[in-house]
């Protein structure tokens, strides 16, 4: 039996961390099994490539270092755990994936969309997200939140000016509408309570 593999994503600014942790709590109390996860990290090998790839502010990393680095991550990531456990039948529910990078390094580095894709698909092969919920915010919102956290959490992309981070959200609406199919949209302008409300409904329905 074959799992559900769930992805988180959205802008910096978006609420994504706050949602997912209050996502996780409301399907634990709903009594449904789940493996949560994230990016970068999620493996061993993983986790030390995300403590290079975040904290390591001092030297200036190229980009596509970064979007090498990031798939190769990623690669240990589908391979040690979420394969497993998806073949298990699990519910593998991680934050952020592939359309990270696609709007990251593809857009906010200026690579290219389809360059970043073609090394994930070398990477992840047929691995794919089931879903993917993007939290929707106007980019005006998600960059005032950014501003009003400075010095809350500083790693090497925080630490991005505002033009990067609106070119990542453009980057966002790009690959949204690459993939309509997977991708649900959700108005993350809500409360978090209404946010994971409509997450948990909608994997809800899916699970049944
Ligand atoms: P993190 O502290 O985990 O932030 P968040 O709560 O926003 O997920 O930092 C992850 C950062 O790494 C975030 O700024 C997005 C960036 N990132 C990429 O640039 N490319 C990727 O493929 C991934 C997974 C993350």
């Amino acid at each position: 039996m074959n799992g559900i593999f769930i992805t988180l994503e959205g802008p910096d600014g978006s609420g994504k961390t706050t949602v997912s942790t209050r996502l996780a709590e409301r399907l634990e109390e709903a009594g449904i099994q789940f493996v949560k996860t994230r990016e970068p990290g999620g493996s061993k090998i993983s986790d030390v490539v995300r403590d290079i790839f975040l904290n390591d502010l001092d030297s200036r990393m190229d980009a596509k270092t970064e979007a090498l680095l990031i798939a190769g991550a990623r690669r240990q990531h589908v391979v040690e755990l979420i394969r497993p456990a998806l073949a298990e039948g699990k519910l593998v529910l991680c934050d952020r994936f592939i359309d990270s990078s696609l709007a990251y390094q593809g857009v906010g580095r200026d690579i290219g969309i389809d360059e970043v894709l073609k090394i994930n698909q070398f990477a992840v092969e047929t691995t794919m997200p089931d879903v993917t919920f993007y939290l929707d915010v106007p980019a005006d919102v998600g960059l005032a939140r950014i501003a009003a956290n400075k010095g809350r959490e500083v790693n090497r992309l925080d630490m991005e000016d505002v033009t990067f981070h609106s070119k990542v959200q453009a980057g966002y609406e790009t690959v949204r509408d690459m993939f309509p199919e997977r991708i649900e949209i959700i108005d993350a302008t809500r409360t978090v309570e209404e946010i994971v409300a409509d997450i948990f409904d909608r994997i809800q329905a899916k699970l049944s």
